[in-house]
């Protein structure tokens, strides 16, 4: 018998991903959730906007949300996997009620018994919310459910360091997964834990960047780990930039909601005049590429710090009942926005690319699972569109609970494999913190001025050779030192960072989120994801349909 922890499924993530996976497990599924700090701590819990799913069906149609979501992914997106989330849509905003969910009901929109608000490249109103604290309705409502829940077991504070997997040997056997290393912060000890199916639910990597809109967690561990297991990682090159958080300097990552302009929110330069009509018919509600560019140039062209948003011309009830959030954080920092406009900038958002996943959410290792912002599906292509990123967690993660139930009778039946216990024995303590920060620091500068919103051959050259250098140092420093969180982030930013900056320089055209002015044009014979293939792949035997 094993001396190691063991479960049915881990789950390394507790955002609207892991957890609703989670709790879609056949009852009696031994489960343990994992989170880097407290469960409801990730991007999940900020998400104002809300979630797109076709609810009104006097005035909107499965077939439209599907048009409206290839139109964003620039030719990039898989329809079927388009067409397969979308027709999931309603069922899983009724599940989301069923786990206490409460949406803003009134005014409601058509048929739909909802207020449904629009965002940017969607044709219709299509997006439910509560209110403009949608994912803290939604995290705090599934954190709940878990925390009751009699099969799972949560380890918060527990940062997951690599997967366990088996030997990739002369690479005629596939990989599985058996488990993950998880570094217990508060006790500063490695376990191994041991699970038949293990779920990468890790979140997005835009803390890669100097300016994001993400919490600190969003530091890409799972793309990272997954792909040093041997998954393929795709169209990592599109980072999507949110065209408006609040410029202030005490507003750490603060968003202001598509959803305002959604509403009728206007971009303004500093002398009042409107901008965006001059780059997209669809004005405000361009997808967020042509937003976040055209907010780019004017500010390059002007030489401005940031644009404004103005929302005052609305009715003051209906900007508090609306946007309550926006409006105390705004008021709390001196600006009133149902009398004055905001100063906005943007910020990286979301990571389009990811694990490469299949329509079960399997990846390249067996019994290892990618679902929500760290995996790649094809839904998104090379620009997610507004308020499909929870519809994709919650999808994904039904579909990826459904696969695990089908098989985890057969796999309970075997024997449980020894894990390879953690060696510390070639380590010390870090006698030098600051090459950690020092080392961070500079990573995210570098994103930020090379990989941003516009890039060119010359920016991409620059990036490579800063990564190489830093790569280099940082993978010294951790065969040296014994892990700390801090480390870990870093190693798994500058192994992300790299995949940013390898599959940028790939793409010699300009196509949705990645924009590289030595090659402006769309090219028809690039139209395909860039696969990114890891030393250790391993190609699995099953199909990946
Ligand atoms: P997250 O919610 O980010 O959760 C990641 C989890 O993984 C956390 O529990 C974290 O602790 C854990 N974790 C990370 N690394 C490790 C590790 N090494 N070990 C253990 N645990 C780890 N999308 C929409 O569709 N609609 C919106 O309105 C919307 N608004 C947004 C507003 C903001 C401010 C932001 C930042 C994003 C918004 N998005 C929105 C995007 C959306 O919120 C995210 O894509 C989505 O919540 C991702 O969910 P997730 O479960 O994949 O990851
Ligand atoms: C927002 O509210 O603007 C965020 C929506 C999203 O990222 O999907």
């Amino acid at each position: 018998m094993s001396k190691n922890t063991h479960y049915d499924v881990l789950v390394l993530g507790s955002g609207a991903a892991g957890l609703s996976l989670a709790l879609r497990l056949p009852a009696g599924t031994r489960i343990a959730v994992v989170s880097k700090r407290d469960l409801k701590e990730g991007s999940t819990y900020y998400a104002q906007g809300g979630i797109s799913a076709v609810l009104d069906e006097s005035g909107d149609s499965l077939e439209s949300h599907v048009q409206d979501t290839l139109r964003s992914g620039a030719g990039l997106c898989d329809e079927e996997v388009v067409k397969l989330v979308v027709e999931r849509g309603p069922a899983n905003i009724r599940w989301l009620l069923s786990q206490g969910v409460e949406f803003t009901a009134t005014p409601a929109t058509g048929s739909s018994g909802y207020h449904l608000t629009r965002e940017g490249g969607h044709s219709h109103r299509r997006v439910v919310h509560a209110a403009d604290a949608t994912g803290k309705v939604v995290e705090l409502s599934l954190a709940r459910q878990a925390r009751n829940h009699p099969d799972i077991d949560i380890y918060e504070n527990h940062i997951a360091v690599d997967l366990i997997c088996t030997p990739r040997g002369d690479g005629s056997q596939p990989r599985r997964c058996l488990g993950a290393y998880l570094l217990d912060l508060r006790e500063q000890r490695v376990k191994s834990i041991g699970a038949r199916f293990v779920v990468l639910a890790t979140g997005g990597a835009n803390k890669v960047y100097l300016y994001t809109s993400n919490p600190d967690v969003s530091t890409g561990d799972g793309i990272a780990m997954g792909w040093r297991a041997g998954c393929r990682v795709a169209n990592m090159e599109f980072i999507q930039f949110h065209p408006t958080c609040l410029y202030h300097p005490e507003a750490k990552s603060f968003l202001i909601s598509e959803a305002v302009r959604g509403e009728g929110g206007r971009l303004l330069l500093p002398s009042g005049e409107r901008f965006m009509t001059r780059y997209d018919e669809r004005a405000e509600l361009a997808p967020r590429d042509i937003v976040a560019r055209a907010i780019d140039a004017e500010m390059k062209r002007l030489g401005l710090d940031y644009v404004y948003l103005d929302i005052s011309h609305r009715e003051p009830d209906f900007i508090k009942s609306h946007f309550p959030t926006i409006y105390n954080r705004c008021l709390e920092l001196g600006i009133d926005i149902t009398r004055e406009p905001m100063p906005v900038v943007p910020a990286a958002h979301y990571t389009c690319g990811g694990i490469l996943a299949d329509r079960r959410a399997r990846t390249d290792v067996e019994r290892l699972y990618a679902v929500g912002e760290t995996a790649y599906t094809g839904l998104h292509g090379a620009n997610r569109m507004a308020s499909n990123s929870l519809l994709e967690c919650l999808v994904f993660g039904e579909l990826a609970a459904r696969d695990m139930a089908e098989q985890i009778e057969k796999a309970r039946a075997e024997p449980l494999p020894e894990l390879p216990a953690w060696d510390e024995s070639r380590v010390t303590d870090s006698d030098e913190e600051v090459v950690v920060s020092h080392n961070w620091d500079e990573l995210r500068r570098f994103m930020w001025d090379y990989m941003g919103i516009v890039r060119s051959n010359k920016r991409l050259a620059r990036a490579q050779r800063r990564i190489n250098l830093l790569q280099h140092e940082i993978r010294e420093y951790y065969s040296n030192f014994r892990v700390s969180n801090d480390l870990l982030e870093l190693r798994n930013l500058a192994d992300v960072a790299e995949l940013i900056i390898q599959s940028a320089i790939r793409r010699r055209e300009s196509r949705g989120l990645h924009y590289n002015k030595d090659f402006p044009w769309r090219d028809e014979s690039q139209r395909r994801p860039t696969v990114l293939i890891p030393e250790a792949y391993v190609p699995k035997a099953t199909d990946n349909s």
